[in-house]
């Protein structure tokens, strides 16, 4: 079998009820535990955010720091840190953001993105994209060009990639 031929599926296990009832976890542990899957996903992000000529990823904290850090190395850009409060030193700028029941924040040091740097934002999981919106704002907030998103996985049926409004990459989609 071919690498291109792999199903990056049968490494990505879906876990029921957590961590709430009712909801379906897909769990990246597995294919990260796996060295030649994780190297297949890996290469196929780089390829597929390549060709938008970045010059720094963002990682959402803190599942996103596991695809963005290796990707950043791949494809030699930089890559800067998005974060829960009070966890960032220096100065920060924050965006709150709406959650199902209450509001949360993401935090970029004031310092991390020259205006019109070339951004793209990384995250493992695409579902409702409302992480991926807050983030997208926060990078514009400190003036940065944000010219794509990119997740291992969608979860096709939660329809996130229509709230966002920007290039979206995704390796392994789910209905
Ligand atoms: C999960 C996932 C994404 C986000 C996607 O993170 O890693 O970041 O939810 O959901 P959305 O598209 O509906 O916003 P989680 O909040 O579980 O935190 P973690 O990455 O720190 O585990
Ligand atoms: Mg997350």
């Amino acid at each position: 079998m071919t690498t291109s031929s792999i199903d990056l599926k049968q490494y990505i296990r879906g876990i029921p009820d957590f961590p709430k009832p009712g909801i379906l976890f897909y769990d990246i542990s597995t294919l990260m535990r796996n060295a030649d899957a994780w190297q297949i996903a890996m290469g196929r992000l780089t390829a597929a955010v390549a060709p938008w000529s970045v010059d720094m990823l963002a990682a959402i904290e803190s599942r996103g720091f596991l695809t963005a850090a290796p990707l950043a190395s791949r494809l030699g850009c930089g890559l800067v840190m998005l974060r829960k409060p009070g966890k960032l030193p220096g100065q920060t700028i924050s965006y709150d953001y709406d959650l199902e029941y209450g509001t949360d924040s993401l935090h970029i040091q004031a310092d991390a993105i020259v205006p019109g740097q070339r951004v793209v934002v990384m995250d493992d999981l695409l579902a409702t994209g409302g992480t991926l919106a807050a983030s997208i704002a926060l990078l514009r907030k400190v003036g940065a060009e944000v010219v794509g998103a990119a997740t291992l996985i969608e979860l096709r049926s939660l329809g996130g990639r229509d709230r966002l409004d920007v290039p979206v990459k995704t390796l392994v989609a789910y209905d």
